[in-house]
């Protein structure tokens, strides 16, 4: 949520900031702006809308060159998406500017003490008052951007990324940061600051993480952290393990397709290496101890959107392997209703980003009744990790469309990895069982590659449909999660009302939503489990006997479902388990679809962000 990039350099400093702006557009696109120092003042230019429309102003009027810039991509909270709320933001006169991620909740108390001594604001912002506070605390520290940037965050509540520039200092770009990301670029004769290494991975791939509370000095050649009060502190750096290449469409339209495409890798990726050769499973980023393993008697996943479905489906797979009561809860919801957690509770936390506030928010709650804490996480070096006592990363590269899809399924296959390593440990499940299971998730890249199969049958499908006024899901069991993402990526790509409900609900109400020719999605069980599988077909035939539009879902070679499928869609032959893995992927397609069928944007839907900073 709102992108954010400072750089200091040989190279044209605007340039590199507007391209890094670029890269973390996802993260919000209600305006963009760009500041750079320039003699006695900063220009500043800035525009609502998509980056394209800096871009025009940009080619317009340009900026001068110089050796330091900053840029910041909004995703707005506070104030309109007007060109004057756009980040970033000056002081009085016109000598520094900042960009801002996150809330600042004393914001009006601040506005009102600035005003009243005089201080002119134009914007609607909670971010211009940290302008006006920069312009006072610069004054008062003699001209010290960073020891000025110290003095305002003691000052701030809420959540916060700033970045700031001086006209006195053209080659130093500050940040501060609280609970929001920050990570530093370390490159050679150039520094970068980004909400995101994607900003500047085209230069470096070496990065530096800041935690919570600490202020971020960059110079061409130069790195200084400290923390609020001015105390240096030891930073940790590391390499990130992917390149330029894999933040590309790669010849895609989308960047949701190219992802899509690339479930079966990010499948892989996240299981390899996890089986021992003695058939073990081992997770090395697991820092708790069997022993304190062993002693969890609950498990309460949090998690929000896509990353809560995982959890949903996770749960099934939790609960029959460990024998480990697991509830499943959304993060905004959790430490408001006084859940009852201990030292015996293990709180599992699934972010792609690692950065959602509702999640760290959940987190430090558990935290602070004791729980231990496992999260899993896309970002390395991203805050839910670094605040967790135990990480299980999910290799899926980076993500960039907006709509989550490959680190749905990798969350699951974590998920999954956790349940039969509690299982080991546990012995809840004999050595040879675990390893038939891990042997079962070894199959699913080559299952994924399969479902992605349905492709043309989907996209034709999705064109048929793209008038439909409203879509409903169903399924049972696991596919009652499917359901769920199904519907929600529906709702986030193509603006359609889209509801899912578990099969055996319909009767209980939902049904009557039902009237000819409404479109009805339904995920069919494996024939394994015939108890389920009969029961949802069943539950066809009523749909269809009042005229829904029957999409059906259901594994190749069931012949049970076909008289009552307006379209039959085959998943290959799994696990029942395992059949969210494939089960997605046709219905990630089907929304990617339609929403290109409605002349949707599907890397970057309206109103949404990709990474949600603010509760
Ligand atoms: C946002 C995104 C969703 C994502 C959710 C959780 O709402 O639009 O795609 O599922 O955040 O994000 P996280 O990074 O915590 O997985």
């Amino acid at each position: 949520m709102c992108g954010i990039v400072g750089y200091v350099g040989s190279s044209r400093a605007v340039d590199i900031v507007v391209e890094g702006l670029r890269r973390l557009e996802y993260r919000g696109y209600d305006s963009a702006g760009v500041a750079v120092p320039d003699g006695a003042r900063v220009r500043v230019s800035k525009r609502a809308g998509k980056l394209v429309n800096l871009e025009g102003a940009l080619a317009d009027d340009p900026l001068p060159a110089s050796s330091s810039a900053m840029g910041h991509t909004r995703w707005a909270t506070h104030g309109a998406p007007t060109d004057p709320n756009a980040h970033p933001h000056i002081d009085c006169h016109g000598r520094l500017a900042v960009v801002h991620n996150g809330i600042i909740e004393n914001f009006a108390t601040l506005r009102a003490e600035l005003e009243a001594a005089g201080h002119h604001l134009t914007s609607e912002t909670d971010t211009e008052a940290v302008a006006h506070l920069l312009e006072d605390a610069c004054e008062a520290s003699g001209g010290d951007l960073a020891e000025a940037m110290r003095q305002v965050c003691r000052r701030l509540e809420g959540a916060f990324t700033l970045v700031a520039v001086h006209a006195d200092a053209p080659d130093l770009v500050v940040g501060a940061r609280r609970n929001s990301p920050l990570v530093v670029g370390r490159g050679q004769g150039e520094n970068f600051l980004a909400s995101d290494v994607a900003a500047f991975i085209a230069y470096t791939r070496d990065a530096i993480e800041l935690g919570q509370d600490q202020v971020v000095a960059i110079t061409s050649a130069d790195v200084t952290v400290t923390d609020f009060y001015g105390q240096v502190v030891q930073t940790r750096e590391y390499h990130v393990d992917w390149d330029i290449s894999a933040a590309e469409k790669g010849g895609h339209d989308y960047f949701m397709l190219k992802e899509i495409a690339e479930q079966p890798k990010a499948v892989a990726d996240t299981l390899l290496g996890r089986l021992t050769p003695d058939g073990r499973l081992s997770l090395d980023e697991m820092r708790l101890s069997d022993d304190e393993l062993r002693e969890i008697d609950k498990i309460i996943i949090i998690a929000c959107g896509t990353a809560f479905y995982a959890g949903l489906t996770a749960k099934y797979a939790i609960e029959h392997w460990t024998r480990i009561p697991c509830e499943v809860e959304l993060s905004s919801e959790f430490r408001y209703r006084d859940p009852i957690v201990d030292r015996s509770t293990l709180v599992i936390a699934i972010s792609q980003s690692g950065e959602t506030m509702d999640t760290l928010m959940a987190l430090r709650h558990a935290r602070e009744q004791r729980a231990r804490v496992l999260a899993i996480c896309n970002t390395n070096g991203s805050t839910i990790p670094r605040e967790s006592d135990a990480v299980l990363y999910t290799h899926a590269g980076p993500e960039v469309g907006v709509a989550a899809t490959k680190t749905f399924l990798t969350q699951v296959v974590a998920c999954y990895l956790i349940g039969l390593y509690l299982a080991q440990v546990r012995e809840t499940k004999f050595g040879d069982e675990v390893a038939i299971e891990v042997d079962q998730l070894d199959r699913m890249p080559a299952a994924v590659e399969q479902a992605l199969e349905t492709m043309e049958q989907i996209r034709a499908l999705a064109r048929e449909l793209s008038d439909s006024k409203s879509v409903l899901f169903i399924g049972r069991h696991v596919g009652y999660p499917v359901a769920l993402e199904g519907a929600l990526k529906l709702k986030e790509l193509a603006y359609m009302h889209a509801e899912a409900f578990a099969a055996g609900e319909l009767k209980h109400g939902p049904i009557a939503l039902i009237e000819d020719g409404l479109p009805v999605v339904v995920v069919v069980p494996p024939r394994g489990r015939d108890a389920l599988h009969d029961k949802i077909v069943s539950n066809i035939q009523e749909i269809r006997a009042r005229g829904a539009r029957t999409i059906v879902l259901a594994e190749e070679g069931d012949d049970t479902v076909a008289p009552w499928s307006d379209t039959l869609i085959q998943l290959p032959k799994v696990p029942t388990l395992l059949q969210p893995l494939v089960a997605t992927v046709p219905l990630q397609i089907f929304a990617c679809e339609l929403a290109m069928a409605r002349g949707n944007d599907v890397d970057q839907p309206r109103n949404l962000a990709k990474s949600v900073t603010v509760e």
